[in-house]
């Protein structure tokens, strides 16, 4: 049986929680970041009306089954500053697949890795799921290397694998299985 609420978790220098609806000013400061609303479903317009209105699709996704998503926020100070998610559409597989960002003002500071470190401890733990999956454009070197900093290993390159606005792009992808964690130190 999957948790219900989205837990919080405490994984410093960051803290995985909800969404909240005083989350929207970091979602409106993101909305011309080159890759993030390509990506994700960040609204592009920097809204506030559309930051609400993606805050509230985060918490119908987990009624519906989707998946969670994670605001990380900064535990020291609480600031949020980006998004993490564990989704749900291959668990019948035992297979979830993670998807992350983090505003530009914070970035190179190890949060993603300490966020995608929490994350995956957390979700390999839930009933049924068992491999963790990510896709990194190869350019993309910051996601990689957080990748591989939190256990990640790359299985080779999906070719013209997927959208990214007009284009397809190809991925790295990367997988994570429990006993991957067992051999890494804790990153950051
Ligand atoms: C990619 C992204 C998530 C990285 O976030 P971050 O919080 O800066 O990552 P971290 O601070 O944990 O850095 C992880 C590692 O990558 C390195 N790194 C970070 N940004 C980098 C960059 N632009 N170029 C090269 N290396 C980079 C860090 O130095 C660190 O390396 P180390 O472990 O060897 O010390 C962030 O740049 C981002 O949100 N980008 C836009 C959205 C995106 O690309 N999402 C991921 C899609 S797969």
């Amino acid at each position: 049986m999957l948790p219900r609420r989205t837990p919080v978790i405490s994984r410093p220098p960051v803290v995985l929680r909800a969404f909240r609806d005083s989350d929207a000013a970091l979602i409106q400061s993101v909305a011309a970041d080159p890759l993030i609303p390509l990506i994700t479903s960040v609204p592009a317009s920097g809204s506030r009306a559309d930051a609400l209105a993606f805050i509230g699709r985060q918490h119908r996704r987990l009624s519906a089954g989707q998946g969670y998503s994670f605001a990380v926020t900064e535990a020291d100070s609480g600031t949020p500053v980006g998004q993490i998610g564990l989704w749900l559409r291959d668990a019948d597989h035992g297979r979830a697949s993670v998807g992350y960002w983090i505003a530009a003002p914070h970035r190179r500071r190890g949060y993603t890795t300490a966020a995608l470190d929490a994350i995956s401890r957390w979700g390999l733990a839930l009933d049924g799921i068992d491999r963790l999956e990510l896709y990194v454009e190869p350019w993309n070197e910051g996601s990689w290397r957080a990748a591989e900093r939190a256990g990640y290993h790359r299985e080779g390159l999906l070719r013209r694998w997927q959208y990214v606005g007009p284009e397809r792009r190809d991925m790295y992808m990367y997988s994570l299985f429990p006993d991957d964690l067992l051999v890494i130190a804790s990153p950051v």
